[in-house]
């Protein structure tokens, strides 16, 4: 069993006929996401996604960036179900099918390294420090050489939340949740760089998210 709570479907549409699911935020900002990743990442090669929730963002990833093998990854077999759905759907034959991955357990590196590429988008602030940690952990393991590692969510700035709805968010997670709720992103970037990567740039991305982005020398 998951340590955490997994967000629930529920504020999700219900499955399709087909096993789908729509998340009305993985839509909204799919497209800014899919920019900055086709910026940064390698041309070619392995990716992985942790945390593939409906699929939404890795089916958009593979179709801009259709040289890179792409390997979903989801604790949470409803999603999984999901993600092969619209992976499916889209006829796209550079994503494998969705694995299952506890991204805080540890130990979970050594079954999919090398990458080439590591995703992870809004997970961080729902898990502890520890799990935070443990994950950044093994994300670093799973590089390759030269590999890129990009984070993006919400986060407090040098110790700040930024705005009423950023106060809101970490408020309603830590009351579900005493031990998760944001975290900062200088305190992310030191985790990173705890793990043995190097900071290579933090994007600013609508509704007040970031991207930090790291690499393996
Ligand atoms: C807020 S959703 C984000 C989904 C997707 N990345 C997105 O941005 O639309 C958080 C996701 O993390 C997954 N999750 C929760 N705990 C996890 C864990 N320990 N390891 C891997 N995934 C986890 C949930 O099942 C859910 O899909």
């Amino acid at each position: 069993m998951p340590k955490r709570l997994i967000p629930s479907v529920e504020g999700y549409a219900q499955p399709d006929e087909s096993g789908k699911l729509f998340a009305p935020a993985a839509a909204r900002n799919v497209a800014a996401l899919t920019e900055v990743v086709a910026r940064l990442a390698p041309a070619s090669g392995s990716a992985l996604e942790i945390a593939s929730g409906t699929g939404q963002h890795v089916c958009s990833y593979a179709v801009a960036l259709p040289d890179l093998r792409w390997q979903p990854t989801e604790i949470d077999p409803v999603r999984r179900t999901s993600i092969d759905a619209r992976a499916a759907e889209a006829g796209l034959a550079n994503i494998a099918p969705a694995r299952a991955l506890d991204a805080t357990a540890p130990g979970w590196s050594t079954e999919v390294a090398p990458q080439d590429l590591i995703l992870l988008a809004n997970l961080l602030h729902l898990v502890s420090r520890e799990e935070a940690q443990t994950l950044i952990n093994e994300a670093a393991l799973a590089l390759a050489p030269g590999g890129i590692f990009l984070v993006y969510g919400p986060f407090s700035r040098s110790g700040a939340l930024t705005s009423e709805g950023d106060k809101a968010f970490d408020a309603s997670i830590r009351a579900k949740d005493a031990q998760a709720g944001y975290k900062d992103d200088g305190e992310v970037i030191g985790m990173m760089e705890a793990a043995g990567l190097t900071w290579a740039e933090t994007v600013e991305m609508p509704a007040n998210n970031l991207v930090l982005a790291a690499r393996r020398d």
